[in-house]
């Protein structure tokens, strides 16, 4: 028995393996969450986890609250507690005059207020985006969160803090070890912020309630409110949340003003302390440059992934923040710029019917036209049958229309009758008498097949299939458009011309199409049919993925051809694949491979392809990825400068193929730049952020 440590508390050991697994966790929880560049798999994650755990379990006593296991969990709670807000949560003065003239009066405001004169130089301001979300008071003591509070009425609030733990993106202890920042974290800190549904997971979250026939929820902002305020943590845990920070609260020992001399340097130091800043955050100077930032933002504003409702400015500096002050309870210093709205108010027509690629039948409201989100809406759907019943949408009823992203404009609901003296928009008049109840019709309104509903399912499809013109013409607009093999300029007007004409009945039928076809076609220019020959000859040289996701086999989205083409490597390995060997592609689950499986079984569809093959359509075959590691999965590569030996696209390819993804442009989520010879800026700002740089040899080995 040598070398027995008499002095060595027998844990020792373990607790500082706890230690380091909390680190760890929490700086690829980080990672993941904040920077979405997560730097291990999945896997590996869950692995660590699960070792806490077991270590928590073995020593109950050594759980603490900013534990990473501790986000989830916690009973059910018969309501929220009340707490009073250490400093009040103010609201912001809003600028409701949606054009430039908005934010040139809020900086003569300013101006005036600070006495300037014509020829002093211009204010500086932060301008940010206005998230549409609900505001969150998060309370850190120490640098673990002990509270999270609702704004309520801005004095008093509630305690969701339960709710709020489960939200990745919030630091449940702020790292200090690695921060950039050579700030500590204050005693008392309190981080405000937005908490914000993503437009992706509300589409997803909604989708998922509809096919279980649950609530769905209106916009992304009444569903995260909802979450937040969801007394069971276990249903709150299942809403996908997602958190920016954009102020503070109390902050002590020292107060803001003390720690920083701007609102930059204090957004700055809040995500080097780990908490989301969104990146659209500018100091401009001047009205000009905020009128700038409203136009950028009002423009872009659909391919931000989330919802804002305007913008926000901030004068920059804390001192003439604090000369500016308060009048009641809005701060002077900042102001809310609004957009137009993306839900507005119309009139429902008519109801009617449309038939999917897939045969699936939606009710489609036709709509009083009406200018929302930045379009001119005259359709929007109405999802199935039961979300017309629950919304109880008849025609004439005058109904909110939205209209965010490149979402489909949807009908959200309908505005009910309302007493004249409450209505602050026109009151919609009561409903004439009589008026039917929508009904899905018993036979397909296109082909006449009949319309069923499996059991369990929300929608009613035809069973037309191919059989069905408005299935075909679906199928075809599928194959052509953009993001599959690409047939420029057959839009729909064309397709339908081609399918009602009966000139085209299959894919195959599309490359057999000669030029004297399609100029015979009614209101077809000669040149308009030669361009479409052209793209059609153009288009038969694809990728395998574009190849796969055009066939438009159900549950293939462009995500999953891709991992299709890359793991088979070729399209006949896809076809006779059996499911087993379907479940094996990444992101392919039982529905997916049974839909696969099913597709490729069907003769015709086998046929389909020969045919297009035949027809001249070809792709490159790689080999099958699928017992190759991937030995940089989950790492982000820039390329910059000319390599001595591989071309760009040919590096590229050969770090996609081993699991990496290649981004333009460098930030700190960037893992490596690779530099060749005449590198550029992006060489000098990978040394500024101290990202890892590489040489070709060093990707080389990498790769092996
Ligand atoms: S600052 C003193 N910044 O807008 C200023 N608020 O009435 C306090 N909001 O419900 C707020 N985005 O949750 C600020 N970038 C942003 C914001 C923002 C959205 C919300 C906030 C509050 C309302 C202000």
């Amino acid at each position: 028995m040598a070398n027995l440590d008499l002095f060595a508390a027998p844990d020792a050991g373990d607790r500082a393996r706890l230690d380091a697994l909390h680190a760890e966790l929490h700086r690829h929880a980080h990672q993941y969450y904040v920077l979405d560049a997560p730097t291990v798999p999945d896997a590996e994650y869950d692995r660590l986890f699960r070792e806490l755990q077991a270590l928590e379990a073995a020593h109950p006593d050594w759980i603490t609250p900013d534990s990473p296991t501790q986000r989830v969990g916690g009973k059910p709670l018969d309501q929220f507690a009340g707490l009073r807000h250490a400093v009040p949560m103010l609201s912001i003065r809003t600028e409701t005059d949606t054009e430039s003239s908005g934010a040139q009066a809020f900086d003569a405001r300013i101006r005036k207020e600070l006495e300037l004169l014509e020829t002093d130089t211009a204010v500086e301001y932060v301008a940010e985006l206005k998230f549409d979300g609900l505001a969150i008071n998060l309370r850190y003591e120490n640098g673990v969160l002990v509270q999270a509070a609702t704004r309520g009425d801005g004095e008093y609030g509630e305690d969701v803090t339960q709710n709020i733990r489960t939200i990745g993106q919030i630091p449940l202890r702020i790292q200090t070890g690695a921060a950039a920042t050579a700030i500590a974290v204050p005693a008392v800190l309190e981080v405000r912020g937005e908490v914000y549904m993503r437009r992706d997971d509300f589409e997803a979250l909604n989708e998922k309630q509809r096919a279980l026939g649950g609530k769905t929820f209106v916009n992304p902002r009444n569903a995260a409110a909802g979450a937040v305020r969801q007394l069971d943590p276990g249903i709150a845990m299942q809403r996908p949340l997602s958190f920016y920070a954009y102020g503070v609260g109390e902050v002590a020992p020292l107060s803001v003003g003390r720690l920083f001399a701007t609102h930059m340097e204090l957004l700055q130091t809040l995500k080097a302390w780990g908490f989301p800043v969104a990146e659209e955050v500018r100091v401009v100077r001047g009205a000009d440059e905020l009128v700038a930032f409203h136009q950028h933002t009002g423009r872009t504003r659909d391919q931000l992934p989330f919802d804002i409702d305007g913008v926000v400015y901030k004068v920059n500096s804390l001192t003439l923040q604090q000369r500016l002050g308060f009048v009641t309870r809005e701060p002077r210093w900042a102001v809310a710029h609004k957009f137009p709205a993306q839900e507005q108010l119309t009139r429902v027509l008519a109801i009617d019917v449309q038939v999917g690629r897939t045969g699936k039948l939606t009710p489609v409201a036709r709509l009083d036209p009406v200018f929302v989100g930045g379009t001119t809406v005259s359709n929007a759907t109405l999802h199935n049958l039961f979300e017309v019943r629950k919304k109880d949408v008849r025609v004439g009823d005058v109904v909110i229309v939205r209209r965010a992203g490149d979402v489909i404009p949807e009908v959200v609901g309908r505005v009910a009758p309302v007493p004249a003296e409450a209505a602050d928009v026109p009151a919609p008049a009561p409903r004439t008498p009589y008026i039917p109840n929508f009904h899905m019709p018993r036979a397909c309104p296109i082909c006449g097949s009949t319309v069923v509903r499996e059991k369990g399912e929300a929608n009613h499809r035809c069973v037309g299939g191919l059989f069905c013109s408005a299935q075909r013409k679906q199928a075809i607009l599928h194959f052509a458009q953009r993001r599959a093999v690409e047939v420029e300029g057959l839009g729909d007007k064309l397709v339908e011309q081609l399918v009602d004409a009966d000139i085209i009945r299959t894919l195959p039928d599309l490359y057999r199409l000669g030029l004297t076809a399609l100029a015979g076609l009614e209101r077809m220019a000669d040149k308009s049919a030669q361009n479409i020959v052209d793209a059609l000859e153009k288009s038969k040289q694809t990728t395998l993925p574009r190849f796969l996701f055009g066939l438009g086999i159900r549950h293939v989205g462009e995500a999953t051809a891709k991992e299709l083409a890359r793991h088979f490597g070729g399209i006949d390995a896809v076809m006779d694949a059996p499911e087993e060997a379907l479940l094996q592609v990444n992101d392919v689950g039982p529905i997916v491979a049974r839909a696969i499986r099913t597709f490729f079984d069907q003769p015709h569809n086998r046929e389909v392809v020969e045919q297009l093959r035949a027809c001249g359509i070809h792709w490159e075959e790689g080999a099958a990825a699928s017992d190759a590691p991937k030995p940089l999965a989950g790492m982000t590569f820039v390329l910059t400068g000319t390599l001595p030996t591989l071309g760009r696209d040919d590096a590229k390819d050969r770090i996609e193929a081993a699991g990496g993804k290649v981004s333009g442009s460098v930030s700190k989520k960037t893992s490596f730049v690779v530099a060749g010879t005449e590198a550029g800026s992006k060489l000098t700002k990978a040394q500024e952020l101290g990202v890892a740089i590489l040489d070709e040899a060093a990707l080389l080995e990498m790769l092996k």
